[in-house]
């Protein structure tokens, strides 16, 4: 099981997939699953039913993913590191890789994109940074390999993660 994890933007999705081509594992996409599970986009799970619901959702797959005979390439949401339960599980995989990208790189590449309430409103580096300090002690307590993703393409990273496994 190899989980990534990291704040928005910072290229879980992609990697997940480059990595599915190195080491030929299935790809989860938690997020997707929450969505199809739920039969509504995250923004109307976030409307109508609220983050914490979000949040039970998300927790409930990742015990379900850590429990699983299927060995996955796991995307995570941005926010699964909020929970301690969640890190408790997160914190027992060596393979629970860490995204990390600057707070420029993550505007540029997600600022203002209306498919993540949370970072919807995010209009300026200095108001991204300030969301990713609020987390940082999370992703890093979880983290057992590290790799920054500025200026490197998704198949770099994955090969940057194989290398580190
Ligand atoms: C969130 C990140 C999103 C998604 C939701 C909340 C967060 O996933 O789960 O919008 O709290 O950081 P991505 O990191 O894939 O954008």
């Amino acid at each position: 099981m190899i989980f990534l994890i990291g704040f928005m933007g910072t290229g879980k999705s992609a990697v997940s997939h480059e990595l599915q081509k190195l080491l030929q594992l299935p790809v989860m996409e938690m997020d997707e699953e929450l969505v199809r599970r739920a039969g509504k986009s995250i923004p109307q799970i976030f409307a109508e039913n609220g983050e914490q619901a979000f949040r039970d959702q998300e927790s409930a797959l990742l015990k379900e993913l850590s429990e699983s005979d299927t060995d996955y390439i796991v995307s995570c949401g941005g926010g699964v590191v909020l929970r301690e339960e969640n890190r408790a599980i997160l914190r027992k995989y060596k393979s629970t890789v860490l995204l990390t990208a600057t707070p420029e790189t993550v505007l540029m590449r997600a600022g203002g994109d209306e498919n993540r309430p949370l970072l919807k409103d995010a209009l300026s580096a200095s108001d991204i940074a300030a969301r990713m300090e609020a987390r940082s002690t999370f992703y890093k307590e979880c983290a057992g390999i590290t790799v920054a993703t500025d200026g490197k393409t998704p198949e770099n990273i994955a090969h940057e993660i194989v290398t580190n496994l």
